[in-house]
């Protein structure tokens, strides 16, 4: 009864990496050629924590700039900014008073971002999986690329949509399902196999950034940590290996392939020799989407035309949705 529809967002705090592109934006752009999608840059995520306001705008073309440059296509799909389609934080308010405080508690991403510091952090960082469900619902879509790391927030987003229908007697809202890349759902750290990629680690050699050059990339995957053993011989000791694990699931994911593929491949290697292979891959990879995201941004028109047609384009869909939600829960429509 749902018509199949694509949702995802990524926050504009800074320059995307791999995981971002393995996790996410490579199957955003896989995922345009079947259904109606809409992929959105999440500004009012990213001030849940404080943002440098001269930074933050140019993180919004910067993202943008990714999705083009990787491959989505801004006429068959809808690209915007979340703070343009005010819909997004209608929605969230009512979902806040739908969603429980027990379920916000629960959240791991939360209580890893606010670690020992839980009084100090905004209550939107802690409300933040509302606006997740909204930004979702809103759209009503029905399924949702993105990292292992969500899912535990959309399953949230799944209990908001069920409770919602229940208080008010309706089906307004599907019950979502998550997309879930299976060879690059979790890239790690290049500096440890046992914590996640992410823009956050102190250690610019855990991660490959889609700005980086050759040169970078090589280095990042020399200094990248393994063992001294050699390539393992089967997907049983690979998987006891989280360093060398991590590498060769980035091989596989960069290269449509699986571990086991890969283990096979490079079979009797030395590992620097599979190394090698590795930054080549990610650097036909990389490099073109990094010179293609910097010709965007020179061309800041452009993109500010496509995230304004894009708002235009979301907003015709949420409108309506919010006046059916208005029209449930009793609120008088303007
Ligand atoms: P964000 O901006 O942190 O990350 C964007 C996307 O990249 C994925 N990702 C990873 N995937 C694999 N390995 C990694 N190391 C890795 N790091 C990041 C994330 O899973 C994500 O898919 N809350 C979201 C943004 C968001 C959203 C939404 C997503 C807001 N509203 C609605 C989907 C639907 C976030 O912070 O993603």
């Amino acid at each position: 009864m749902f018509v199949k529809r694509i949702l995802s967002g990524v926050q504009p705090t800074g320059d995307l990496h791999l995981g971002n592109y393995l996790g996410a934006i490579k199957n955003f752009v896989a995922l345009q050629n079947d259904y109606e999608c809409l992929y959105c840059v999440v500004d009012l995520h990213a001030i849940t924590v404080w943002q440098d306001p001269k930074m933050l705008a140019q993180h919004t073309r910067e993202v943008t700039a990714a999705f083009i440059a990787s491959g989505i296509d801004p006429d068959k799909n809808i690209i915007f900014n979340q703070s343009q389609v005010h819909e997004h934080t209608q929605l969230a308010w009512i979902f806040n008073c739908v969603a429980r405080m027990g379920w916000l508690n629960r959240m791991t991403q939360f209580k890893d971002k606010a670690g020992k510091n839980k009084e100090n952090v905004s209550v939107g960082l802690f409300a933040y999986p509302n606006l997740m469900a909204a930004d979702i619902l809103i759209y009503k879509a029905t399924h949702v690329p993105v990292g292992e790391d969500q899912k535990q927030h959309l399953e949230l987003c799944r209990d908001i949509a069920q409770k919602f229908n229940n208080d008010f007697n309706s089906n307004v809202f599907p019950i979502i399902e998550p997309v879930i890349m299976k060879q690059a759902a979790r890239v790690m750290s290049l500096r440890d196999g046992k914590k996640k990629m992410s823009k956050s680690d102190v250690s610019e050699y855990s991660r490959i950034m889609l700005s980086d050059d050759v040169d970078l990339i090589n280095l990042k995957i020399k200094k990248a940590k393994t063992d001294s053993l050699p390539f393992p011989s089967n997907l049983n000791d690979a998987q006891k290996r989280p360093e060398v694990f991590n590498l060769i699931s980035i091989f596989a994911a960069l290269n449509n392939s699986s571990p086991e593929q890969v283990i096979k491949k490079f079979n009797n290697s030395e590992l620097s020799y599979f190394k090698n292979e590795l930054s080549d891959s990610l650097i036909s990879t990389i490099e073109p989407i990094g010179k293609e995201i910097n010709k965007l941004l020179n061309d800041k028109n452009y993109l500010d035309s496509i995230i304004s047609t894009g708002a235009d384009k979301a907003r015709s869909i949420a409108n309506p949705v919010i006046n059916e939600v208005y029209n449930k829960i009793g609120l008088l429509k303007t």
